[in-house]
């Protein structure tokens, strides 16, 4: 008997809200431990459960199945808040986590003036961040200033605090209003190592020692492709790998460990924020039809998402970057409700054609050119022009609605 697949990644091919949530959710019935490696509460992955939309940012939607258990790894940035509230989200829902939640002591913490930092960074609105903090969680790991989970337990934790927020007033200036109060934070943060001391655990040793036992893992990407800080729109990206590097140092995996790679792409196109978007429907009263029918508002700041078409040349980038075997096709229903679609099939730029895209190309000179396509074609499409089956179909907000290959499946199971 050949060996079955253990490890499946799961990326959104485009700028994220491709609906990989919904798909986690259903894949997740097959699986042992589900896994978020990146981002943090910047996600916003919504399921429909018993008839209640649930928004989950931080914890891996596998949590809402009581086969599987749920890891946050070393690659999320934990905002104890956010936390906390989604966890008495799940109370409310009678979703039992005690036993099935692994928190990583290497996550680093949101900290109260990240946010802060991320709105005064971010004033314009450019890049239009969901000002979470996120980013400049990142930029403190990055300058070494970071403080993670671990952290909280050592003996040094108030003169770690100290040092930053010296940092923070020198780089912002002591008249800010930010509200720098040691003490407060200090307390905040043993607070928050009360809260989450039973659910800490080396997860990469506990994904390590499940593969070695033959468990079934699911990682959960948050953002899209396109969104990578290093091969997304840069700088109209998140702070945060969103390709499959991502999940390799979000981990602690091995890249040989990663047997499936599943790229979600949603029939149409929406993005939050700033950038380059080529193929945007620049008509509002069609755009806002579109927006309504498939509910296109952030499920993370409740702003309106731009929507556009499919964009082929995108998508075969993505594909690419993702190095992705197989694909979800999602909200195909919306389309036909809406009743009309088109794909862009190619771009032209200074005169010539361009089938796909490549980081020479300038996203916001390109002209892309339109076709017209009944939505039910879209997963032919998707299939010939992309030469990669598409596996999954996600045709509701149900989980019902969701129809997963047989043989896809078998390659697990
Ligand atoms: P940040 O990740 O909050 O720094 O935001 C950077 C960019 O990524 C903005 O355009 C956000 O709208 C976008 N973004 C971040 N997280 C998500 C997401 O989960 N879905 C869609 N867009 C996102
Ligand atoms: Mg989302």
């Amino acid at each position: 008997m050949t060996k079955k697949a253990q490890v499946l990644l799961i990326l959104g091919s485009q700028w994220g809200d491709e609906g990989k949530g919904k798909v986690v959710d259903c894949l997740s019935a097959y699986f042992d431990i589900a896994v978020r490696f990146q981002g943090g509460p910047n996600a916003g992955h919504t399921v429909v459960f018993d008839g209640k939309k649930i928004v989950l940012h931080t914890i891996p939607t596998g949590i809402l199945r009581e086969n599987c258990s749920a890891v946050i790894s070393n690659g999320v940035f934990v905002d104890p808040d956010v936390l906390k509230k989604e966890l008495e989200t799940l109370k409310t829902c009678g979703i039992d986590y005690k036993g099935r939640l692994f928190i990583s002591y290497l996550s680093h913490i949101i900290l109260p003036f990240h946010k802060i930092l991320d709105e005064i960074i971010d004033k314009k609105g450019e890049i239009g961040t969901t000002k979470m903090g996120v980013g400049p969680a990142v930029d403190f790991k990055v300058l070494r200033k970071g403080i993670r989970i671990k952290d909280i337990f050592s003996s040094d934790l108030k003169i770690k605090i100290k040092e930053r927020l010296e940092y923070v007033k020198s780089a912002i200036g002591k008249d800010s209003d930010i509200n720098l109060d040691e003490e407060q934070i200090y307390d905040k943060l043993a607070r928050f190592g009360d809260f989450v001391k039973d659910y800490l655990v080396d997860t990469q040793l506990l994904l390590k020692k499940a593969i070695s036992d033959g468990k079934k893992i699911l990682l959960e990407g948050a953002q899209g492709i396109l969104l990578d800080l290093d091969f997304g729109t840069y700088p109209f990206v998140t702070s945060t790998n969103t390709t499959p590097g991502g999940a390799i140092c979000g981990t602690g995996l091995s890249p040989r460990d990663i047997d499936v790679i599943l790229g979600v792409t949603k029939a149409y196109a929406t993005r939050v924020g700033g950038g380059p978007f080529p193929s945007e429907i620049k008509d509002q009263s069609i755009s806002s039809k579109l927006r309504e029918l498939g509910g296109e508002y952030g499920a993370t700041t409740g702003r309106p998402r731009r929507v556009g078409w499919i964009d082929l040349p995108l998508l075969k980038y993505s594909k690419n970057i993702g190095a992705i075997d197989f694909i979800a096709l999602t909200k195909v229903d919306v389309l036909e409700k809406f009743g009309k679609s088109f794909y862009v099939q190619k771009y032209t730029i200074d005169g010539k054609e361009l089938m796909e895209f490549d980081s020479s190309c300038d996203l916001y000179k390109v002209n892309p050119i339109l076709k017209e396509i009944q939505p039910i074609k879209i997963k032919d499409l998707i299939q010939e022009e992309l030469q990669t089956e598409v596996v999954i179909l996600s045709y509701g907000s149900d989980r019902s609605d969701v129809k997963i290959d047989e043989k896809f499946l078998s390659l697990f199971l």
